[in-house]
């Protein structure tokens, strides 16, 4: 089943905005003009990462300072798992999630 989350005609460069979809915390976020979707949940402790910054293609969490290369979601010299990345899907003029 297909659950929209945004409009396309609204991904713009640096979009970020979190969701809630059958339970689960989801940030989409846009760089390099390409729609990522993960887990908002930081793979170390579960902080949210509605609020990490973002340099270039590095997300740092705001909890530890733990990086993340983005779009792979592999962190950058720290020992925990990478950040969940899920594939999006598209239906008329949306983005969204297949459930
Ligand atoms: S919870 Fe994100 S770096 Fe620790």
């Amino acid at each position: 089943m297909f659950v929209p989350l945004e409009r396309l005609v609204n991904l713009d460069e640096g979009y970020r905005r979190t969701f809630q979809v059958e339970g689960r915390s989801l940030l989409l976020l846009v760089l390099d003009n390409q729609p990522l979707l993960l887990i908002d949940s930081c793979p170390h402790k579960g902080a949210s990462l509605s609020v990490a910054t973002l340099s270039g293609n590095i997300l740092r969490c705001q909890r530890h300072g733990i990086e993340f290369q983005l779009p792979s979601g592999i962190p950058v010299q720290a020992p925990c798992p990478g950040l969940s990345l899920l594939k999006v899907a598209y239906e008329g003029d949306c983005i969204g999630i297949d459930v």
